[in-house]
Parts: structure tokens; sequence; C-alpha cells
């Protein structure tokens, strides 16, 4: 499709998991388009066509099928089309099917005299409250060149990627992100103030152990259906015509738990939390900051990152 790939974070394993499909996309006075309609089965999509012929611009009309300012951050003048007439509003409807059901979604600038100009959202024709209604039923993320800083920089911004994903399959990451982090922020300040409180500290590792354990079973559960989600790969049929992503998640929790079960791993994590009390007293970068978090600062090379290796293109040049 030329320049971007939006990945459907939804689309799981193509027959244990349900996902979401787009089947009908219909534009008006957006973008280059006065008004263009396009039906489409559960098949990934390839567009193609010149420069400027407006690939991309239909991959931002559904970019705001998610709540958010869509794909390229623009302001809600610049998606109208420069030639639509004075009076005109820009607007995107869209037939998304979802794991609970078809659904209908349209959105677009609203006409509300006097008041400032927003995105409005109607699901199943009802106008929503807020745009943040679409997160029931619509997750997307995407992958754009504007975005290769991702694959250059520090692991920490993949990892704020993955979790992102993360997000719209587990529920409850978010949580146990941050039960891990105030757990650990906790317990590095008893150690630092030289505080051994052995039954508040064995509290907080086990909390940290728990949260630690399923934030790094679910990045990795996220990474495994990523993996899984080949079929863009292999739309040619035998023959493969778009690179696959290769992609590893690395970190020492992660690691355990390619080898055993989550009990496991937790009990291990918690006997290497107390035993590494005294160190993690005296050094700025505590063995507990083993499962990354956004919060801890810890060398690189602890940190599990989404690393990509030349040949993965989720997004294509
Ligand atoms: N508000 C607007 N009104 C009218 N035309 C617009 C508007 N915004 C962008 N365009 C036009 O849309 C075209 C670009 O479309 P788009 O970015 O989707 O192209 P593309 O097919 O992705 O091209 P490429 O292959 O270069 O990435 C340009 O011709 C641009 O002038
Ligand atoms: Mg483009």
């Amino acid at each position: 499709m030329g320049h971007q790939a939006i990945v459907d974070t939804t689309a799981g394993r193509e027959t244990a998991t349900p996902s979401l499909a787009v089947t009908r996309l219909t534009v008006t006075e957006f973008r280059c388009y006065a008004r263009a309609r396009i039906e489409t089965d559960r098949r990934p999509v390839v567009l193609t066509g010149p420069n400027g012929a407006g690939k991309t611009n239909l991959l931002e009309a559904i970019s705001f099928l998610a709540p958010g300012r869509g794909l390229r951050r623009a302001t809600l003048a610049e998606i109208r089309r420069r030639q639509a007439p004075a009076d005109a509003l820009w607007g995107v409807a869209a037939e998304v099917e979802t794991p609970s059901g078809s659904v209908a979604i349209g959105t677009g600038l609203e006409a509300a005299a006097g008041a400032p100009r927003r995105r409005a959202v109607r699901i199943d024709g009802k106008p929503a409250e807020s745009q943040a209604a679409l997160g029931s039923h619509v997750a997307l993320t995407w992958l754009t060149p504007q975005q290769d800083r991702l694959f250059i920089e520090g692991s920490g911004n993949r990892r704020r990627f993955l979790d992102r994903l993360v997000f719209a399959f587990h529920a409850d990451h978010a949580g146990h992100l941050a039960a891990y982090e105030a757990a650990m922020r906790d317990r590095a300040r008893l150690l630092k103030e030289g505080r051994r409180d052995a039954g508040w500290l064995a509290a907080l590792e086990e909390t940290m152990a728990e949260n630690g354990v399923a934030v790094a079973a679910a990045r990795r559960e996220v990474v495994e259906r990523l993996r899984a989600a080949d079929s863009v790969a292999r739309f040619g049929g035998d023959t493969e015509l778009f690179p696959r992503a290769e992609l590893t998640l690395a970190g020492a929790v992660e690691d355990w738990l390619a080898e055993m079960p989550a009990l496991a791993a937790e009990d291990r994590f918690r006997d290497r939390l107390a035993t590494s009390r005294p160190l993690d007293a005296a050094t700025a970068t505590p063995v507990s900051a083993m499962v990354s978090s956004s919060a801890a600062s810890q060398p690189a090379s602890r940190r599990p990152s989404l690393s990509s290796r030349a040949r993965s293109r989720i997004a294509a040049s």
C-alpha cells in the first residue's frame, strides 16, 4: 500500500480471534475526495496508486474511526476538501465488523452555530457524547514512516508503543503496570532510607512479582499475536508479496516466562528481589527494574524491547 500500514490491533490468529474489519467506508468532502465509497470484505486491503492519488487520505479517514486526532494529527480545518462548497462539512462513515457485531460509525465536523467546531461521532445513528465512545468499538494503531524514530531511538519508546497495543487486548495491563511501578518506587525508597522492614519489603516484592509477571506475560502474548497475524504477508498466496515482521521481546522476566509457568516466574522474581535488597540499596539501577517500566531508569540492556530487524517492515517504505 505504498506508505502506511494500519495495524488492526484486534486482528489475531485468523481462526481463534474474531477481528475488526472495515467493510464499507464512505468519505465526504474529505481531503482530495468530494465523495468516495469503498466496499471490502474481511481480507487485508492493499491500496495502490500514483503519488498523491489519495491512498494515505483513506488511511487517515479510517484512523478517525478511533478516538483522537488521526493518522496525521491534522486540525479539523485541514481535513476539509479545499474545493468544497463553503458550507460543506467533512465526514467519514463506515461499517465496521467487530467481535461483538457490526457497528455503523459516522464521524465528522459538526455544524455548531456559535460553538467551537468539534469532531462529532455517531454510533449506529445515535449521537455519542464524545469521541471516547469510539474506544469501546474500535482500537487502532499505526506505524508510518514519520514514526521511524521508533526503530532508531531507545527501547523505551518501543516499549511504550508496545504497551499501547497491549492496552487494547488486556484491559488490566495499565493497572498492573501502575501497581508494579508504585511498589517498585516504594521499595526503592525504603531501601534507600536504610529501613529494613522485612515484612513491608516482602509485601512490596510480592506486589512487584505478581504485577511484573502479569505485565511481562501480557507483552509476550501481544508480541505472539503480532507474529501470528501474518495474513498480510500471505496476501499473495504461496508467494509472500510482503515482508514478514520479525519481532522479539527481550527481558529477564519475559525470558523466564518462555521456560516456566507464570507462578514459577513469580516465585523466582520474588526470590530474586529478596536476595537483591542489599545490592538494590546500594545501586542506582536496581535489580528490581527487571520488568521495564516507564518510571524506572535503567540500562537499556535490561529493558525489554520490541526490536525490529532490517527485514521487518510493518511499515513498508
Ligand atoms: N484538504 C484537502 N483538500 C483537497 N486536497 C487535499 C487536501 N489535503 C490533501 N489533499 C490532496 O491529497 C493528495 C495527497 O493524498 P495522499 O497523501 O493520500 O496521497 P498518497 O496516495 O498517499 O500519495 P503517496 O504515494 O505520495 O504517499 C494531494 O494531492 C493533496 O493535495
Ligand atoms: Mg501516502
